[in-house]
């Protein structure tokens, strides 16, 4: 059978390409000043998207935030090693462990069509499976100097067509690229 995919990264990025800074912080994110608390078009971007697939190590930084599931959408968490939810977190989420085009079969079965895939690892699993059909990237003016990488290595070259840029709180990059497929 042959899904219509449309798996969407949707993740901000330090000029030097990292999405976590050497000890896993985040705090780099909000760097720039944003005095009226815009969400910087994240809720526009939730309403495109029917679910979010996220790698355990992210899920455990949300878990972390001590804030609950703040997503209006229900989460997919892939691992090999977490097998339940924490508490208050088991009505927002379930756990899924496979390859990437398994992982969208069982999405695509709840008729989850539209994914947000998140995470370093996940996003790059995703890449080397070419299941990534739009890269949605905000480029943060600060060098990290380590950390987790958003890129790896692929297994071939994908190409990207360009859609347009945004600038936000004058500091912030938007890049908006889709999948250029032959
Ligand atoms: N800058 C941003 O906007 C942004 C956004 C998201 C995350 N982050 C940060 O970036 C870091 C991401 O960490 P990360 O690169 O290690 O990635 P991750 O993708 O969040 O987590 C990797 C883990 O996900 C599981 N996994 C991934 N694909 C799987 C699959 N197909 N099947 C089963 N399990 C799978 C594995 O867990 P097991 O080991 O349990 O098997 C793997 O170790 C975190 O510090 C996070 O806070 C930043």
């Amino acid at each position: 059978m042959e899904y219509c995919l449309s798996n969407i990264v949707y993740i901000a990025t330090s000029l030097d390409g990292y999405i976590s800074a050497p000890d896993g912080g985040l705090d780099w994110l909000s760097s720039v000043p944003n005095p009226t608390g815009d969400d910087l078009g994240f809720s526009k971007f939730m309403e495109r998207v029917d679910a979010i697939v996220m790698g355990r190590v992210t899920f455990e930084t949300v878990v972390g935030f001590g804030s609950g599931w703040h997503y209006p959408i229900p989460g997919i968490v892939l691992s090999s090693t977490m097998k339940s939810a924490p508490v208050g977190f088991a009505d927002h989420v379930q756990f899924a462990n496979g390859s990437p085009k398994e992982i969208v079969r069982i999405a695509h079965e709840q008729g989850f069509e539209n994914l947000y895939i998140d995470g370093g690892k996940t996003i790059q699993r995703f890449l080397n499976e070419d299941l990534i059909d739009e890269l949605i990237i905000t480029v943060v003016p600060i060098l990290l100097g380590g950390g987790d990488r958003l890129f790896g290595k692929l297994g071939q070259e994908l190409t990207f067509e360009f859609l347009g840029t945004d600038v936000m709180l004058g500091q912030l990059v938007k890049k908006h690229y889709r999948r250029k497929r032959s």
